[in-house]
């Protein structure tokens, strides 16, 4: 098991074959799911006393198994946030797995640390954040967003500026883990109005903080904004949220989990403004900057800021918490820590920024080519000028078993893998592109499948 003997090098040979067959299909089919009793008709048991061999485990997953798994980075799936990670990313995705590296601490793993900083770095940079800030990768845009939260409220009870339980300001269109990682920490959220594309605003903060009585208002330590939100792509009004921020004294906390690879492109970087004042800042490489799961940037403006609320104290530590070079652990709820960012780190050396730019633009074209269309489709109609790349609209005279149903149908035609949403209380249908290889081709025969003849 544990030596490199005859059998695991045939082994090998048969999964670097199967990983570099799916590495090389530029359109895996989408497949989809099977029920779970489905899947235990499959083969039964595979876990059995004597094993059932690598080429066999190997055979049940690729026969089996992968088709009943959906693939994030086809071309077509458009439904949540998909992924669309590069090549040189996925493959040294196999080199981080076969390097057995803890990123937990300096002293285990300073190189590949050193590395995943640097790209943590460039990701500070687009956003405009003071030179030392820095962080760790998470698993994700949830995990960032409970670090912003713990974070944000230490410094404030440090500062003494906190007074009982803890809350925060958030519009209703902040990601739902917002929401859960106040309910983790024991925080309350409360709800500030967005403007009419429910763009959190200093404004609408203000007449929210107003509102509250005085004892309330000293329980507030932060504000969190949404830079891309999940649903529609609208990106918070960052630069009133942060003069509101400075203002009152509070945490600024950036959900860029989703829309942050928009900072890196001209056509955009505008709606950003104002984010070189967050605290803490969550950008997802695994979103829309072409990583593999899951690898999601915790930004601090001030690390020591994360360090204080983070760091683990635990006497067989307390030489490597001495040592305070960089530890990934201080800066998140975690100890043991893969290097999930150094797949994006290996793509982003390896093809430089220009080409995420590019490739990022692309996408920002296909999603304005899918709301053109929309347009110019009697029967379709944007319920939201798009400002990143989700496009929700609606279908006229559709209800919601109908949206349904056509996603359904997609998916079992192996059309696209689209699903629908609700926004202002109405079901309608969202895309979301993040993957350069979506053509316009692929959107308008998606879109075509909608039109009245058709049905
Ligand atoms: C804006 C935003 N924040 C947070 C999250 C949660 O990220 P994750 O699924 O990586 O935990 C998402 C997920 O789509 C998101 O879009």
């Amino acid at each position: 098991m544990h030596r490199f003997d005859e059998e695991e090098k045939k082994l090998a040979a048969s999964i670097i074959e199967y990983a570099i067959d799916r590495i090389a299909t530029e359109s895996v089919p989408l497949d989809g799911p099977k029920s779970s009793k489905e899947l235990a008709a499959l083969y039964g048991a595979n876990i059995s006393e004597d094993g059932i061999g690598g080429e066999e485990a190997l055979r049940r997953f690729a026969q089996g198994y992968a088709p009943a798994t959906l693939t994030s980075d086809n071309p077509r799936s458009w439904a949540f946030v998909p992924v669309a990670p590069t090549k040189a990313a996925t493959l040294f995705d196999l080199v981080v797995s076969a390097s057995c590296i803890s990123g937990t601490t300096w002293i285990e793993g300073a190189g590949a640390i050193y590395l995943e900083n640097e790209a943590l770095s460039w990701l500070a940079s687009l956003a405009g954040l003071p030179s030392g800030a820095g962080g760790t990768f998470v698993s994700g845009g949830s995990a960032g967003n409970l670090a912003g939260m713990v974070a944000g409220r230490e410094r404030a009870r440090r500062l003494g500026t906190l007074n009982g339980k803890g809350a925060v300001m958030a519009s209703a269109d902040a990601h739902s883990s917002v929401t859960m990682a106040a309910r983790i920490t024991d925080v309350d959220v409360v709800l500030a109005k967005g403007d009419a594309k429910g763009k959190l605003t200093g404004a609408a903060l203000k007449e929210t903080f107003v509102s509250l009585d005085h004892d309330d208002q000293k329980r507030m330590f932060a504000v969190f904004a949404t830079a891309g939100v999940t649903n529609t792509g609208i990106v918070d009004d960052l630069a009133s949220v942060a003069e509101f921020c400075k203002d009152h004294g509070l945490w600024m906390h950036v959900d860029a989990a989703y829309g942050g690879a928009g900072l890196s492109t001209p056509t955009v970087r505008n709606l950003f403004n104002g984010i070189e004042f967050a605290n803490s800042l969550v950008i997802d490489p695994h979103k829309w900057l072409f990583a593999p799961f899951d690898c999601a940037a915790i930004i601090y403006a001030d690390p020591a800021d994360g360090a204080r609320a983070m760091t683990q104290e635990a006497s067989y530590l307390d030489d490597v918490n001495k040592d305070r070079d960089w530890n990934p652990a201080s800066f998140a709820y975690h100890l043991t820590r893969r290097v999930r960012g150094l797949p994006f780190w290996f793509s982003l050396a390896t093809y430089g920024v220009r080409a995420y730019r590019e490739a990022i633009e692309q996408t920002l074209r296909i999603a304005e080519f899918c709301a053109s269309e929309i347009r110019t489709r009697p029967y379709l109609e944007l319920a939201i000028e798009p400002e990143l790349s989700v496009v929700v609209f609606r279908r006229s005279g559709w209800r919601d078993q109908d949206y349904v149903a056509w996603c359904d149908k997609l998916l079992e035609d192996q059309i696209a893998f689209v699903q629908p949403t609700t926004y202002q209380g109405e079901r309608l249908m969202r895309f979301c592109f993040v993957n350069p290889l979506t053509s316009k081709f692929d959107v308008t025969e998606v879109l075509d499948t909608m039109a009245p003849a058709q049905l």
